[in-house]
């Protein structure tokens, strides 16, 4: 069954990894909070410990605001002189303390400034929002107009002319009609899946998660027709703790350790590059209806030991 459906997926996808990633691995990176376990904002030496570790995996770290934490300049010279890549996020929308527009032009300033300052040796892209029309809180073409913007800024510093900037979303909007204008926005597109929150079980989490990127990329591929674009899953994983979503497998890191075997490692091996949610747990995020599996993401021990072998 299982070598069925990977098969007939193989005919889906095989025009894709022939024509734009060749035969090689997909790139593995890692989704990276801003807080530390008693959500007090990461500075550069934190950061700086967390990279040792990760480097031992991946080279490649995803964040999604320039401002909250003091983000990008307390991130960015902790990569100076490494050979990480970084893809920033900027966050379009309100947040904490910040009205919509307000939050939006800080995020945009805090580029201006830091990106002639640190350059772009360490950046493989920008994203403008995380999941914006999965939560409504943006339509397909509002975004691309934010990702317009930010490209201008971004395309206005030297180094800066062919950095991808894009957009991330949760796969099942990417197929949706009102992402399109997004689609056409995106030099970079990242879809996110998670069999844990589709109430999967174990038995079909790979499956599951293969069918919802692949009908996004199909879509994304579909709307971009002969445009050359760059493809991630945004976000995956499975948590190590935390209870079962609707009548799926609960987190484990027996489960977690399954999940980046079968689904993880075999998407890799295909060539498809993937963020995976995320390097370490966040101890400061609340419970949510009665479960605290949102601070259970993290594939590495606080002490930066793996919660279980991470090699594919
Ligand atoms: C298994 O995954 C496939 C692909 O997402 C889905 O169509 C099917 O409904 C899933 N099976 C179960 C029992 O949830």
């Amino acid at each position: 069954m299982k070598f069925l459906s990977l098969s007939l997926l193989a005919l889906t996808v095989a025009p894709y990894i022939s024509s734009v990633s060749a035969a090689e691995a997909g790139k593995l990176g890692f989704a990276l909070g801003n807080q530390n376990p008693d959500g007090s904002c990461k500075k550069t030496a934190d950061y700086k410990k967390e990279l040792a570790i990760i480097g031992t995996r991946g080279k490649h770290i995803r964040m999604y605001t320039a401002t909250e934490c003091g983000d990008l300049n307390e991130l960015l010279p902790a990569l100076k002189g490494t050979d990480f890549k970084v893809l920033l996020g900027v966050w379009p929308t309100g947040h904490i303390q910040y009205t919509q527009d307000s939050k939006f032009e800080a995020e945009k300033e805090a580029l201006k400034k830091a990106l002639p300052k640190y350059g772009f040796e360490n950046i493989m892209g920008i994203t403008v929002g995380s999941e914006h029309m999965y939560r409504k809180e943006l339509k397909g073409d509002k975004l691309s107009k934010n990702i317009e913007e930010v490209r201008k800024i971004v395309r206005a510093v030297k180094g800066g002319e062919n950095i991808p900037v894009g957009t991330a979303d949760s796969w099942n909007k990417w197929v949706e009609g009102d992402a399109e204008p997004a689609i056409v926005g995106s030099d970079i597109v990242l879809a996110n899946a998670f069999s844990y929150w589709q109430g999967q079980k174990m038995n079909n989490a790979t499956q599951s998660y293969y069918d919802d990127i692949m009908q996004a990329l199909n879509r994304v591929q579909t709307v971009k027709k002969d445009q050359p674009f760059e493809f991630w899953v945004g976000e995956t994983g499975w948590p190590s703790k935390g209870k079962a979503f609707e009548d799926g497998a609960p987190g484990s890191v027996e489960n977690q350790r399954k999940y980046w075997k079968e689904a993880i490692c075999s998407m890799l091996n295909w060539g498809i590059n993937i963020f995976v949610f995320e390097a370490f747990d966040e101890d400061w995020k609340p419970a949510e209806k009665d479960n605290s599996v949102e601070k259970h993401w993290g594939v590495w021990n606080l002490d930066g030991t793996e919660k279980f072998d991470m090699s594919c």
